[in-house]
């Protein structure tokens, strides 16, 4: 089976003044689908580092990464924009949800920017992710502050992936 990323010799350089910081050194790494995956490594290991070229946020400075067969680590910001909205889906650590959007419209809402029509647009998050949703005990009407009161918790699953599994 072809990996559905692949990464080379990776790297990411940060140049701060004089200074210059090896945030990444060469990773080389394959990832199949539907494999999980724990990123571990103590403080300053370069953990988010590789997070934000995985997720296609940033750019490397070395290496490359095949993403679903494409090569991504070249791309212009808008082409990596386009790739995050149809091939990624991001839980982040602090949400970044929209405060006054209910829990489903903020869900909905990279379906908006992919361009697919309202009526599919419903359709689709109602048959996966509303039900994620549902499941962690909040009602999709709400929205993250008032999810998060009925639910006691944060509604993380909001920020999954809606995209058809393929
Ligand atoms: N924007 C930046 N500019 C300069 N140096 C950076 C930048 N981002 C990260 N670094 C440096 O790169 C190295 C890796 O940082 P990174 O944040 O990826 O580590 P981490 O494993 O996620 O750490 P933590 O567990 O604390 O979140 C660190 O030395 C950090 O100081
Ligand atoms: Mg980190």
């Amino acid at each position: 089976m072809s990996p559905l990323i692949r990464i080379q010799d990776l790297s990411r350089e940060y140049q701060m003044g004089e200074e210059r910081i090896l945030a990444l050194r060469g990773v080389t790494l394959d990832i199949v689908r539907n494999e999980y995956l724990a990123i571990m490594g103590p403080s300053g290991s370069g953990k988010s580092t590789l997070m934000n070229l995985l997720g296609c946020l940033d750019t490397p400075t070395g290496g490359e990464y095949w993403l679903n067969g494409q090569e991504v680590s070249r791309l212009s910001d808008d082409a990596l924009a386009r790739v995050r909205n149809q091939e990624i889906g991001f839980v982040f650590q602090t949400f970044n949800l929209l405060p006054r959007a209910t829990a489903l419209h903020n869900v909905e809402l990279p379906l908006v920017y992919s361009g697919i029509r309202g009526r599919e647009r419903r359709e689709r998050p109602t048959t996966t992710a509303t039900q994620t949703v549902t499941a962690t005990g909040c009602r999709t009407a709400s929205t993250p502050a008032r999810a998060r009161r009925q639910a006691g918790r944060t509604p993380t699953a909001t920020g999954a992936r809606m995209h058809r599994p393929s």
